[in-house]
């Protein structure tokens, strides 16, 4: 079966939400440090493209996450496979994802996170699938609300493979 990736954002369309998203953190966060976490391997891709266009003083952590197998899935329970070096005490902490979809890895990591004392949390989301919600999620900047297709690029995968297109599409087969 033939597979083909159809460009549903180009890299320029990337880049320039991007901007425009490091612009109002930015501004958001005046006067503070912005603590991003990573969540690893997606959100990798958008936190460094963001990190670079954030102009206040910027730290950086990351984390690995995996839900549990279907059996336990609506309780949400995500397991961490690499939790952060560093304590939230305090911080100024924004998690930064690649997609949010049905929701349950994100509410469970907000409140992991949340427990730890940080100053404030918020999260970004490179994409936001809101068709495929289950758990109420708030996504604080979000770069582009999808319809329910299955993306890859930019840091998401189809079975490990196309997490380094410069561009998000939507694999298609033939
Ligand atoms: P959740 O369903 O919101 O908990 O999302 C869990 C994870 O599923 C995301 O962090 C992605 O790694 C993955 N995921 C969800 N939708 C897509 C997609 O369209 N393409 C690639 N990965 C996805
Ligand atoms: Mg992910």
């Amino acid at each position: 079966m033939a597979e083909r990736v159809r460009v549903m954002f180009t890299e320029e369309e990337v880049d320039k939400r991007i901007r425009e998203l490091g612009e109002q953190i930015s501004k958001d966060y005046a006067g503070k440090t912005v603590h991003l976490i990573c969540v690893l391997k997606g959100g990798s891709f958008y936190m460094t493209e963001l990190a670079k266009r954030i102009t206040v003083p910027v730290t950086l952590d990351f984390m690995s996450a995996s839900s549990y197998g279907s059996s336990t899935k609506s309780s949400g329970v995500v397991k961490i496979v690499k939790d952060l070096d560093e304590p939230l005490k305090d911080k100024d902490v924004l998690i930064v994802e690649d997609i949010v979809d049905s929701g349950r890895t994100l509410s469970y990591l907000m409140k992991m996170l949340g427990d730890r004392g940080p100053a404030s949390i918020k999260l970004t989301t490179l994409l936001d699938k809101p068709d495929r919600r289950v758990t109420d999620v708030k996504v604080d900047y979000t770069g582009f609300v999808i319809p329910d297709e299955f993306v890859v690029g930019y840091g998401l995968d189809y079975d490990q493979r196309y997490r380094n297109l410069p561009y998000i599409g939507v694999v298609e087969f033939d």
